[in-house]
């Protein structure tokens, strides 16, 4: 017994050594890669004095396969930055950064991401990011990425609570002129790969859902109300291919599918649950871009916003999906904005039908596209792009092999 006892005492002074070892050595990290964190510009979003705030949604930028592509995608922000000159906020939902392209240099991602942060700082418009399963596959984490973020004072973006998945698990208030609360955005980080282990994409964890029922509810009885809520993250929840398979829709599916959540792990139950989100909104699929009403629930694919990556299909143009929302009563007016300055309301287009139903999530077991294929364009992209670039394939494959805590 009092060897036992002794063990564990070693044991405790070790692993406390090695804890304050560690966290020297991740100073030193962030340190060395991000130099200090800038005084922020105003935090507080507004809705102005006609009651309305508009939010720009950039998916899937894709910078970092070529100086060419990435020239267009700066262009393509530019673009629908000029003609809505009163965005309140830019929104990212993820795969700004084609991490697989990374060239095996430290200070490649940071780069890019100046790169790609500064059509927004150029218009002085703040903006805030969630995590794609593209964007951490280069020479950062996604920690690091949301501290390389913050060093931008226009950077809204947060590091969610470390006890649970991901890493952009927060959300930001929208208050009237009187200061009131009249809308909460909700940031997910949907993750990369195999939710729970699960072959397919990856998901919203069931740590995270929980986290979203806890805030949710600290909100309703901190504002005495249920706020109206819009949630942003990359991948799409299984309930995009039901609104897809058996509702009308405004706009097309030319993707493999839809190559939502690997396993469907609650997140719309607990949204219609709370009552708070009446709107979801995600990238991922760059061939898809309808929206449509779920069951009280407004689910939306963005418009692809750059040039790396697969897609969009023949005769889309590059550009954003654009939210005007107006407070008290509530309601969001949606519609694309594209690089050459036009925009489009899409009609509904999709009408239920049996001739063109998925009945499981892209790249899980049992999928296969209307032809026959079982691999979405997302992974057959990402897999020729390496194979046509065998240099960047030997330090990827090597890379990706060290990379821990992936999922
Ligand atoms: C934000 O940072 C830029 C430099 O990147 C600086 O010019 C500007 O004054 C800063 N704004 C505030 C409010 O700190
Ligand atoms: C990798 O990319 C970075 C950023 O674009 C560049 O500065 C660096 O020279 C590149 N390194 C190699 C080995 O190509
Ligand atoms: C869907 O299409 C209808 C009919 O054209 C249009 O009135 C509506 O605004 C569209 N909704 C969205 C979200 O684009
Ligand atoms: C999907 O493709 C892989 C590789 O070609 C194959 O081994 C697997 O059986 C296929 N799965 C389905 C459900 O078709
Ligand atoms: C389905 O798979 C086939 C066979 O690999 C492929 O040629 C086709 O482009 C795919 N269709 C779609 C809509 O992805």
């Amino acid at each position: 017994m009092a060897s036992l006892k002794y063990i564990y005492t070693i044991y405790i002074i070790l692993s406390f050594i090695i804890s304050i070892c560690l966290s020297v050595s991740i100073e030193h990290k962030q340190t060395k890669f991000f130099g200090p964190t800038p005084t922020p510009v105003n935090r507080n979003l507004q809705f102005n004095s006609e009651g309305k705030f508009k939010i720009v949604q950039f998916t899937d930028l894709h910078y970092g396969e070529s100086d060419k592509q990435d020239a267009s995608s700066y262009n393509s922000q530019t673009g629908v930055l000029n003609a809505e000159t009163d965005a309140g906020l830019v929104v990212m939902t993820g795969d700004s950064v084609s991490g697989y392209a990374w060239n095996g240099t430290e200070g490649w991602f940071a780069q890019k991401w100046l790169h790609l942060v500064s059509p927004m700082i150029q218009h002085n418009i703040r903006w805030a990011f969630t995590c794609g399963n593209h964007d951490d596959e280069g020479d950062l984490d996604r920690t690091q990425i949301v501290e390389l973020d913050n060093t931008f004072n226009l950077s809204l973006t947060q590091q969610g609570p470390s006890d649970i998945q991901g890493a952009t698990n927060y959300y930001l208030p929208i208050t009237d002129s009187n200061g009131d609360v009249q809308t909460i955005l909700y940031f997910f980080d949907s993750g990369d790969d195999n939710c729970q282990g699960v072959v397919g994409w990856g998901c919203v964890y069931p740590d995270q859902v929980e986290w979203y029922r806890t805030v949710s509810t600290s909100l309703r009885e901190k504002y005495g109300r249920v706020v109206p809520a819009i949630a942003f993250m990359h991948i799409p929840i299984p309930e995009y291919m039901d609104m897809w398979n058996f509702y009308t829709v405004n706009g097309s599916l030319y993707d493999t599918g839809v190559c939502c959540f690997s396993v469907n792990t609650g997140l719309f139950a607990a949204f219609k649950e709370m009552g708070d989100v009446v709107s979801m909104h995600c990238g991922h699929d760059h061939d898809n871009d309808f929206i449509g009403n779920y069951n009280g629930v407004q689910l939306g694919y963005g418009r692809k916003s750059g040039y790396g990556g697969y897609g969009p299909p023949a005769g889309w143009k590059h550009g954003a999906r654009v939210l005007e929302i107006t407070a008290n009563p509530f309601s969001i007016n949606t519609y694309l904005r594209f690089e050459d300055g036009t925009t489009e309301i899409i009609p509904a287009v999709h009408p239920p039908q049996v001739k063109e139903q998925y009945n499981t999530c892209c790249d899980t077991y049992g999928f296969v596209n209307i032809t026959g294929n079982n691999y979405s364009n997302c992974k057959t992209y990402e897999e020729n792009f390496l194979a046509n670039n065998p240099k960047l394939y030997e330090i990827n494959l090597n890379h990706h092999k060290k990379l821990k805590n992936k999922y």
